[in-house]
């Protein structure tokens, strides 16, 4: 028997028992949920990135707009030789805007809890950017307690684009932000991107697209069990559903049973009714006051916002509070 098996595989062994209690847990309990985590399998990723590029989903590019025209006085704000703190870094495409900007950082230190992307956004800002310090850090930054030692004397300067906040269940939000706030420290800062409020008919949209690649996104989970987990989920038998709960602010994403069925997940066996959903995915937008309160319970400030004209999503520039 080969003992010695290579870190990587040791991931790989770990993130599917993880992946497999989380199936089995979330399919035993009601309501069925699944945590929106493993939606980004490596195929789920790539969906993800698709989905930016669609004419429904307005935040990516609205965003990125938004943070064309504000780094200059974001860059001014922060001031000269800060860290550059990235939570869940991805492909750093939103971070060369603030790196462009910025071009006297003491470091940019991206925090990802996959190794490869990681690994591969890394290498390629050391080309692009052959001057800036690049620290990755490999790690759950929902969990993450301290930085690189030797970021330790510079003010450091949070960065959690996308309205990936918005995932977040309130009290989650806020335990993130406090987390961020105790890493950034008292002379921190942060840029965070929000998803705001607005016409229920263009976020019901943004999530259901007419190409039905947020569809192919949701159900790609489907395929991850099979693969990964000997699941038996006919995919022709589930439906990707999405809508907008004004009350809550949030959009609700599901997979629903088209009709009665038994499927096989990691040996144990699950019946499904007619209708019944497994939940997937919140996607919560927010207001100013919302903004405000949020950044409020986690120890942080509003010091600026910026807006695109239509008043679709929000950048906000939160300072520690003393
Ligand atoms: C990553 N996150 C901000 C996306 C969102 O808009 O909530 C995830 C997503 N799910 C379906 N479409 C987009």
């Amino acid at each position: 028997m080969n003992v010695s098996l290579l870190a990587q595989d040791r991931i790989e062994i770990s993130d599917r028992a993880e992946f497999r209690d989380a199936v089995l847990e979330g399919l035993s309990r009601t309501p069925r949920a699944i945590p929106a985590k493993f939606l980004y399998d490596a195929r789920g990723s790539e969906l993800f990135d698709a989905i930016c590029e669609l004419p429904e989903y307005y935040l990516t590019r609205t965003e990125t707009g938004i943070l064309q025209s504000c780094t200059p006085e974001l860059a001014r704000l922060a001031g000269p030789g800060c860290a550059l703190v990235e939570f869940g870094s991805g492909s750093s495409v939103k971070t060369r805007l603030l790196l462009d900007a910025m071009p006297d950082l003491a470091a940019y230190v991206p925090i990802d809890i996959s190794r490869q992307h990681l690994d591969a956004t890394a290498a390629r800002l050391r080309r692009d950017y052959p001057g800036l310090r690049v620290e990755p850090v490999c790690a759950d930054y929902m969990a993450l307690d301290s930085l690189p030692a030797d970021v330790n004397g510079a003010p450091r300067l949070g960065f959690f684009p996308g309205s990936t906040i918005g995932n977040l269940e309130p009290q989650d939000a806020t335990a993130f932000l406090r987390r961020a706030r105790r890493l950034l420290g008292d002379r921190g800062a942060m840029v965070l991107g929000v998803d705001l409020r607005k016409d229920p008919r263009r976020l019901h949209d943004a999530y259901n697209d007419s190409a039905g690649v947020t569809a192919a996104f949701t159900l790609n989970l489907l395929r991850r069990m099979n693969r990964e987990l000997g699941g038996t989920f006919d995919l022709a038998g589930f439906a990707h559903e999405a809508f907008y709960d004004q009350i809550q602010g949030r959009i609700e994403i599901y997979f629903r049973s088209l009709r009665a069925q038994i499927v096989t997940v990691a040996g144990r066996t699950f019946a499904f009714a007619e209708g019944e959903r497994v939940h997937t995915e919140y996607s919560y937008k927010y207001d100013a006051a919302g903004i405000a309160a949020l950044a409020k319970s986690a120890g942080f400030t509003i010091d600026r916002t910026w807006t695109d004209p239509d008043r679709l999503f929000a950048v906000t520039y939160l300072e520690a509070a003393p």
